[in-house]
């Protein structure tokens, strides 16, 4: 068995799946549809390609059923047109699945993933899934590219922006919590869309953090962290997985049969659709993986990669290929039923029209969703006393800065169809603010991230004279983060340090906002800084969010789904990294200039830690502060000796020690602690999040099942080892930051 049970326990954080119940219905349907398709017409629904180009070609081709998916058309009209010719003037009439990338948000933006894994949060991320679902499926489009789950633990890494971060649990939850409001109760209902979980496998760890570069991940790497959100997100009922553009261990994933039947297929017992990112069989050649097109569509079609996104050698070459006896006709049945299966559970056979029902963008509810959304994503990573801001005080307060008044840039990497009239920046919500009590002078510093024009400083100076806090909205421009958009420097762009050095010689408390789509390298700003919220991009609403937040109309309750390193050079950095043998003790990593002069080689230790920077990050996964102050008073399991298929039950007793209401996420690590491989220093095992009232004190028990806690052993297998565990109930995976935390162990026999 090479299978994980996390299942259990994502189960109990949603609500149940629903299943594809019409089983035998939908394959009657599949076999009789395959039984009158010629082999041009199978081919053809093997076939998705991007809706820009020159359409008489395109609609010959629909005529032909020669496409099979069509990406990027997002008039309604022009949906319907070309649908209408599929239907009607194809032999087979069989519907266009039309696709996009709907990734966090459609028109209503929400925080970028990497924002919205902060939150903690599973039913918010399904409700805004819903809601972009609601609004693209408005558009024609029946199929989203998302959710990405890939286990991202380097910040230099462009795309980290659109994960869930680094830890395996949270994109398995989240990522499941988003398929369940693509897909719904029922994915043919007409406000569903299709899921995509991308990319398979391992496009997190790209050498060096640069885009589209190969990994060197073991088989025990990807089995314990990569492929464990696929599992879950796929056995959850998504409908489909793209195949990742960079090779792992020298097989790019649409040329991976281990990966493709072996893992998908045979073990997991998965039937959804495989497709390749764009362009991406293509690209085998540049591998070196195949020699020509021909080669790219056999190895491509035999190793499970069912749909070809825009390279065509499908099209083109698997049926000489069938007729030559390289590849079975049985195979491109395979590929082709999955396909018109996953079209037939979208209800398109029956109903291939765009449904005109309402119109949802920008409505209030979509609005109230992406604001909830903004507003728990945000993570208080420092306040000395300044926030919040007391509404009833006379207060004048400059806001500035490049990201204060960028409605573009504030809605993050894939905002595609984003509609910037929407936006609420940060501007526009401080000044909606004002009245007898609050004053807000405005004056933008710089007018974008990498903008280098100081002429306008002396003058912001004098406006913050005048001032008694400054808000000073940071960051990076969305194009900056992203596909493709990799950065080897992650401190904060242009002249920004100058800038927040030039606020703070003015003497006045500087909060710090930050709007990015990675973890940047900020430790200055946290120190120079009287208060620091990370936003992440935040969306359509992301500027009313920082405002409420600000005011103390919310309690940020935001944690960092992302290891935050000090320096740059520490990346990749992750809390669940496994044990060494030369690990720091306590943390300590000795200043470099107190290194005495010619000093023994064996002064400092041995440690396997860097000299200059030690290996203790800026902020650590999971940290996050809040206005109130909570404190975990006792967690105990119910009882400490377990069997490998036992539940654990553990009463954790938090309590509100403040006179603010607030959310906090009772967080819960384990540690293994011998094995018969090196395990991480922790796993995140559960979370919950809780809102406690001002002085409240909560019992919570929180269920783990004991067979998350196992390990691939030496032969592969997925194995829980007896032995002890040490667990931590903490709000933090570093408990030094959290003084209550409780560790406790338990036995597994
Ligand atoms: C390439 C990206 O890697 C993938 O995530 C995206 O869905 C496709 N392009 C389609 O745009």
């Amino acid at each position: 068995m090479k299978s994980n049970l996390l299942s259990i326990l994502i189960v109990s954080v949603l609500f149940p799946l629903s299943a594809y119940a019409n089983g035998e219905k939908e394959d009657a349907f599949v076999r009789d549809m395959l039984s009158r398709m010629t082999i041009e017409e199978k081919i053809g629904q093997l076939n998705q390609l991007d809706g820009r180009m020159d359409m008489a070609k395109l609609e010959a081709m629909i005529r032909a059923g020669q496409i099979t998916s069509l990406m990027n058309i997002v008039d309604p009209d022009e949906v319907d047109r070309l649908q209408k010719i599929a239907v009607e003037q194809s032999r087979m009439g069989i519907p266009i699945l039309f696709s996009r990338d709907v990734i966090h948000g459609f028109k209503t933006m929400l925080p970028i993933p990497l924002g919205q894994a902060a939150a903690f949060n599973p039913s918010l991320v399904e409700k805004g899934a819903r809601m972009a679902a609601e609004e693209a499926t408005e558009f024609g489009i029946r199929w989203g590219f998302a959710p990405m789950i890939d286990v991202s633990r380097d910040s230099r890494w462009g795309r980290i922006a659109e994960s869930f971060g680094e830890d395996p649990l949270l994109n398995a939850v989240l990522g499941l919590a988003q398929v369940m409001g693509y897909q719904g109760d029922d994915m043919a209902s007409p406000t569903s869309i299709a899921a995509c979980a991308k990319h398979f496998v391992g496009y997190g760890a790209g050498r060096g953090g640069r885009d589209y570069n190969g990994s060197d991940l073991t088989e025990r790497e990807l089995r314990d962290f990569y492929l464990v959100p696929f599992r879950e997100v796929l056995q959850g009922g998504c409908a489909s997985v793209m195949t990742s553009f960079q090779d792992n261990d020298g097989l790019q994933a649409s040329a991976n049969k281990w990966l493709l039947t072996h893992i998908l297929r045979e073990e997991w017992g998965w039937d959804g659709v495989v497709v390749s990112d764009y362009g991406s069989t293509g690209q085998l050649m540049r591998h070196g993986l195949a020699k020509d097109r021909k080669d790219v569509a056999r190895i491509a079609l035999d190793c499970g990669t069912d749909m070809e996104m825009c390279s065509k050698t499908y099209l083109q070459f698997v049926k000489g290929l069938i007729e030559e006896g390289v590849l079975a006709e049985d195979q491109l049945d395979q590929a082709a039923g999955r396909i018109l299966r996953m079209k037939y559970r979208l209800g398109l056979f029956d109903s291939p029209y765009t449904q005109r029902l309402t119109h949802n963008a920008g409505s209030a509810d979509h609005m109230e969703t992406a604001l909830e959304a903004a507003r728990e994503s945000a993570v208080l990573l420092k306040n000395s006393g300044v926030l919040p801001l007391n509404p009833a005080k006379k207060t004048t307060i400059l806001v500035t800065g490049p990201m204060a008044d960028a409605p573009y840039d504030q809605l993050g990497t894939w905002d595609m169809d984003g509609d910037t009239t929407l936006t609420v920046t940060p501007k526009a919500a401080f000044l909606a603010r004002a009245n007898d009590n609050v004053r807000v002078l405005w004056q933008p510093g710089l007018n974008y991230s990498r903008d280098r024009d100081m002429s306008s400083w002396k003058d912001l100076k004098k406006k913050a004279s005048k001032a008694d806090v400054i808000v000073a909205v940071l960051g990076e421009e969305q194009i900056l983060s992203g596909e493709a958009h990799s950065l080897a420097d992650i401190n904060l762009i242009g002249v920004q340090k100058q800038f927040v050095d030039m606020l703070v010689s003015t003497g006045k408390p500087v909060v710090a906002a930050v709007m990015a789509g990675r973890g940047l390298t900020i430790a200055d700003e946290v120190e120079k800084c009287s208060a620091v919220l990370y936003c992440f991009h935040p969306g359509t609403m992301g500027g009313k969010a920082l405002s409420d937040i600000v005011f103390g109309d919310v309690n940020p309750s935001g944690k960092l789904p992302i290891t935050i390193p000090v320096h740059v050079g520490q990346s990749p950095i992750y809390y669940n990294e496994l044990r060494q043998g030369r690990a720091l003790v306590n943390n300590r990593a000795r200043p470099i200039d107190e290194i005495p002069r010619s000093a023994q080689q064996s002064v400092l230790g041995h440690s396997c830690t860097y000299l200059d920077y030690g290996d203790k990050p800026l902020f650590p996964f999971g940290y996050g502060m809040s206005y109130s102050s909570f404190e975990f008073l006792d967690a105990v399991p119910l009882k400490t000796d377990y069997a490998a298929d036992d539940v654990m039950s553990v009463k954790v007793k938090l309590s509100n020690k403040s006179g603010f209401a607030g959310d906090e996420v009772i967080q819960i690590y384990m540690r293994d602690v011998v094995s018969s491989v090196s395990r991480p220093v922790k796993e995140l095992k559960a979370f919950r999040k809780v809102h406690l009232d001002a002085g409240e004190t909560r019992e919570e028990t929180i269920e783990v099942p004991i067979s998350s806690f196992g390990l691939h052993n030496l032969d592969m297998d997925y194995v829980v080892e007896p032995g002890e565990f040490e667990i931590l109930v903490s709000d933090c995976s570093d408990p030094a930051y959290c003084p209550s935390a409780i560790k406790f162990r338990i036995s597994v026999k």
